[in-house]
């Protein structure tokens, strides 16, 4: 995708996250010069497979596994500096020193401790409502961004003001905690004596990110935008309330990382070649348990970051379609085609019966979105291994005919195709 114009490319989910973004944001890297996410933080689980060897990256770009490529945490995202340290650590003991090619922004916000116990209070107080979130404390420290008290990356270069921030953070979090009736407590001295001493091992990496992307893309570098989580769970266009609390859609990438708009050249959209959601909230294509568990088997559909089994339905162009359109996507990247291989029929979703119309938007109401059934278009399987294919020729044809159905439902060319977890298991269509 770089070349022919592209020296900035943003690569999003376009489903219900999981789509395989870490994936194919590795192997696009190997020509990238930096590799930046713009939002999301430790709710995300992208995993990464290098010979044998699994890596399954939370707030560290997925492009680090390449020696050399240079790494950025946006403005945009929400950072657990604990498990950013961590992950760095665990990344160094695997024979991959990473810390002296991150870039952190001096803008970003933290999650703190009080925040994962917030997610966790807020969760058990919603009973049935649950949204199923990955109790990382997203959307607590995006609703503390919000309100304008949270505490930012540069933040921990002051530790007299550090204190009286912490102090104030903690306090509101424990008010909130009571009001919830929980019991859990927030241990202010303890939380502020940890970022002390990270402070050090943070502050080197801070910088104003945007600035430095915007000099690379001057001096022609290549940089590559990861997207996390998938558009249906963006805050405004996903199936709200049951999203995350970010904009996962391109837009913020720029946003995310100081970046002017203009300088996206091209946006990648990753979809599975069905549908998976971990947690709740609306899913038109989910299956009946019976034949979803035969998927989730078959794909491996297990969170990377929870471990919950994920639910699983099939491709759904209605959503796809959306995304395509709230991401400006140009081009798709169709993974996990190879879960497919064994099965007898595979169905596409084309649009919606709701209240007797037919329906080929997705909705933004979730009453209606709960009345919709879908309506699918059943193609015969091909009953062929499609790991080895490594060009469009190679596929089988009814592997090609049901790539073709999804490119002209989706309104959109498919780029990539990947057939199973290693880097070499792609084909790029020119
Ligand atoms: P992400 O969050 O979008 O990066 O996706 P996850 O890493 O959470 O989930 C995708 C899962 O599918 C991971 O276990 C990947 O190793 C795996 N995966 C990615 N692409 C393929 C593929 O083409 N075929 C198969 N069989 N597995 C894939
Ligand atoms: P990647 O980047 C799939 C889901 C959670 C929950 C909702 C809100 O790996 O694709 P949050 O913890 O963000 O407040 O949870 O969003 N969710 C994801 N689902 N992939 C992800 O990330 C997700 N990140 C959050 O399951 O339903
Ligand atoms: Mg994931």
């Amino acid at each position: 995708m770089f070349g022919d114009g592209v020296r900035c490319l943003v690569v999003v989910g376009s489903q219900w996250g999981d789509e395989g973004k870490g994936k194919i944001v590795d192997v696009l890297a190997s020509d990238a010069d930096w590799i930046a996410r713009y939002q999301g933080g430790a709710n995300a689980g992208h995993t990464v497979r290098v010979g044998e060897d699994e890596f399954i990256l939370h707030q560290v770009p997925s492009g680090v596994l390449y020696p050399g490529k240079r790494c950025v945490v946006g403005n945009g995202m929400v950072l657990d500096p604990v498990t950013f340290l961590k992950e760095i650590d665990e990344l160094k003991a695997r024979g991959h020193e990473v810390e002296d090619r991150i870039l952190v922004s001096t803008r970003t916000q933290l999650v703190l401790a009080y925040h994962k116990l917030l997610d966790q209070a807020q969760e058990k107080s919603r009973g049935k409502g649950a949204i199923g979130t990955t109790g990382r404390g997203i959307g607590c420290a995006y609703e503390d961004k919000v309100a304008r008290v949270g505490i930012r990356v540069g933040d921990l270069a002051d530790p007299v003001r550090l204190r009286d921030l912490v102090e104030a953070g903690a306090a509101r979090a424990q008010a909130r905690l009571d009001g919830l009736g929980s019991d859990l407590t927030v241990d202010t001295d303890a939380l502020y004596s940890e970022l002390c001493k990270l402070a050090p091992r943070v502050l080197p990496m801070a910088c104003d990110v945007g600035l430095a992307l915007k000099k690379a893309l001057d001096r022609g570098e290549r940089v590559l935008l990861e997207g996390a989580q998938g558009a249906m769970l963006d805050v405004d266009h996903g199936t709200y309330p049951f999203v995350t609390s970010s904009n996962t859609t391109a837009g913020q990438a720029a946003t995310g990382l100081g970046l002017g708009p203009t300088s996206l050249d091209a946006v990648l959209g990753v979809v599975k070649a069905y549908t998976t959601r971990v947690g709740a909230g609306p899913l038109p294509t989910e299956l009946p348990e019976e034949e979803a568990a035969r998927l989730r088997e078959l794909g491996a559909e297990y969170g990377a970051t929870t471990g919950r089994p994920r639910r699983t339905g099939w491709f759904d162009a209605v959503v796809v379609r959306y995304a395509g359109r709230l991401n400006g996507v140009t081009a798709l990247a169709v993974s996990k085609l190879d879960v497919l291989d064994p099965l007898p029929e595979i169905s596409l979703c084309v649009g919606y019966d709701c209240r007797g119309e037919r329906l080929e938007e997705f909705p933004a109401d979730l009453s209606l979105l709960a009345e919709v059934e879908p309506v699918y278009e059943t193609m015969p399987g091909w009953n062929t291994p499609t790991s080895e294919a490594r060009r469009l020729e190679d596929l089988p044809a009814g592997a090609r005919a049901y790539l073709d159905r999804i490119a002209e439902l989706a309104e959109l060319p498919v780029r990539y195709v990947s057939v199973g977890t290693r880097r070499r298991e792609i084909l790029e269509i020119q």
